[in-house]
């Protein structure tokens, strides 16, 4: 079956460890599964006096969520929360207030950090937030991942010590999506 996965990383830095273990996961998925990155910097700060006349950016990205069968969010924890950026991504395309493109779009959460937690109290931010556009997010297995060299290998791949975790993971999220498609 084709999927289109909708993919989300919470960080605008050109190297984003994030970036990486997104791109990197998304060689785990089978086949008939693709991913379109949103670029959530081209988005202006959320103004609710636009409302009426989004950006098209704005509107390219609803559009956009709107044709995906999930989202995958891979982002990390910036002083213990999710970074503005992406709150604001998932600001601008939940409006206007009926229209939000996130509604009802299953939900997957992964992070990355130098840190020992991986990103954990930003994915415990993130869960309410989705949980409040309604968009139903796998609860297991968690992904709380520390940067070690090797986790990402020389080709771009998951390093061995981490992959069958995360192709695990990646086989219960799209599982997850295929149980959570309208119709
Ligand atoms: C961080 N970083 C960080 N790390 C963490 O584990 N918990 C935290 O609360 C924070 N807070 C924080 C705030 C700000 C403003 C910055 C810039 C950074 C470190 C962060 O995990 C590190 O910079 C990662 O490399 C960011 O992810 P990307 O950009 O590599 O994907």
């Amino acid at each position: 079956s084709n999927l289109q996965i909708a993919v989300v990383v919470g960080s605008l830095r050109r190297d984003s460890m994030n970036r990486k273990l997104a791109n990197a996961l998304q060689k785990l998925a089978p086949a008939g599964v693709t991913f379109k990155h949103l670029d959530i910097g081209a988005l202006p700060l959320y103004n609710q006096d636009d409302d009426a006349n989004q950006a098209p950016a704005v509107q390219q990205m609803k559009a956009d969520i709107a044709a995906s069968n999930g989202v995958m969010f891979v982002t990390p924890e910036y002083n213990r929360s999710v970074p503005g950026v992406l709150k604001n991504a998932l600001d601008n395309c939940s409006r206007p207030y009926g229209q939000s493109a996130w509604s009802g779009k299953p939900a997957g959460i992964l992070g990355v950090s130098p840190g020992a937690m991986g990103a954990a109290l930003s994915q415990a931010h993130l869960r309410p937030i989705l949980a409040y556009l309604d968009m139903p997010t796998l609860g297991q297995p968690e992904a709380f991942i520390q940067w070690k060299d090797g986790l990402i290998d020389a080709n771009g791949e998951i390093g061995e010590a981490s992959r069958k975790f995360l192709q695990g993971w990646m086989d219960k999220f799209i599982s997850w999506v295929k149980t959570h498609q309208a119709g």
